[in-house]
């Protein structure tokens, strides 16, 4: 019988993986399955060789997303399938979920197309609190960043923060800064072949007068956590909406993480559906590992 191969879908600034994923390679390697690292935009790969691809740290594709789901489409067998990651690369599916009655942040969104002045992105500015503005297309908190409420200096950095942005053609989003993110930070709930794995806890990401990051993704402070009812029936509620919405089984989406804040009464919101490239955070949760290598293993098989 021939050897199942994987390929572990990565970006050229980590072509070795992000190490929470390497172990990933022994895990399939005890499972029979040949694992490699490729980077995702590179020309030599033969994609149509493998039994299965695995997106996993494609990060560097916010500036590109064009080409990011051209690749996706190109790749015959893919995790997550190209059409959930076409829906999922633009938080603007937010609003379609926010539609179907799932809590989410409210949410500001601003087009390009528009050719807002500075003077018509001030008056869109919230009047009280804090607020965060990033684009609709990013990741790891990339062009991300939280403004104080009422200094001029601060309302003149987020009007430019937003104007640049949006001059190179990005969609915009203008949301209240979740004040509770400080105290009890953000909670990411891992999903592996459609059921509930583990969960995380991630420190708050932006301080005051931060500036917008530009790095691939910005270092983050994580710990294992037990997931509480309410964030468990969210995340529940969450991927019930959006396998509606792609008509998706439940067990076809190999992986996905379902990031939740707390809001102002302490009752989760949905920040993020991430079925693209999400951190595992295997490391947090030692049977996350076998789970996923099962997973992948199983689905390369078919
Ligand atoms: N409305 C918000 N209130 C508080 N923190 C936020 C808000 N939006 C984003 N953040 C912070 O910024 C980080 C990155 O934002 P997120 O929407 O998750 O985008 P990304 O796709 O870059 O991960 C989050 O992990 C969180 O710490
Ligand atoms: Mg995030």
């Amino acid at each position: 019988m021939p050897t199942t191969r994987v390929a572990l879908a990565t970006c050229s600034i980590l072509p070795d993986l992000d190490p929470d994923d390497v172990p990933l390679i022994g895990a399939l390697a005890e499972r029979g399955v040949e694992a490699v690292a490729a980077v995702w935009d590179d020309a030599e790969v033969d994609w149509d060789s493998f039994d299965l691809v695995v997106v996993r740290s494609t990060w560097d594709y916010s500036s590109r997303p064009e080409e990011f789901i051209a690749w996706a489409r190109s790749v015959p067998r893919l995790a997550n399938d190209a059409e959930l990651i076409a829906w999922n690369t633009d938080k603007y599916y937010l609003k379609t979920l926010g539609e179907m009655g799932i809590p989410i942040v409210r949410t500001l969104w601003l087009d390009p197309d528009r050719h807002l002045t500075s003077q018509a992105i001030h008056t869109r500015l919230p009047a009280h609190g804090d607020y965060v503005i990033k684009p609709t297309v990013s990741a790891g908190s990339r062009d991300t960043a939280r403004y104080q409420e009422n200094t001029a200096q601060a309302r003149g950095e987020a009007i430019l923060h937003a104007r640049e942005l949006l001059r190179s053609g990005r969609h915009v989003m203008v949301q209240p800064y979740l004040n509770q993110v400080d105290v009890a930070g953000e909670t990411g709930l891992v999903f592996i072949a459609g059921e509930f794995s583990h969960a995380i806890r991630k420190n708050a990401m932006l301080s005051r007068g931060h500036r917008p990051t530009q790095g691939l993704y910005q270092e983050e402070v994580m710990r294992s956590v037990e997931a509480s009812e309410a964030e468990l029936a969210l995340a529940q509620r969450a991927l019930e909406a959006a396998r509606t919405i792609l008509g998706t089984a439940a067990e076809s989406l190999l992986y996905a993480r379902i990031d939740t804040l707390p809001g102002d009464d302490g009752e989760p919101i949905l920040l993020e559906l991430e079925l693209t490239e999400p951190s595992m955070f295997l490391a947090k949760a030692p049977a996350s590992l076998e789970r996923f290598a099962d997973a992948i293993a199983a689905r390369a098989a078919r």
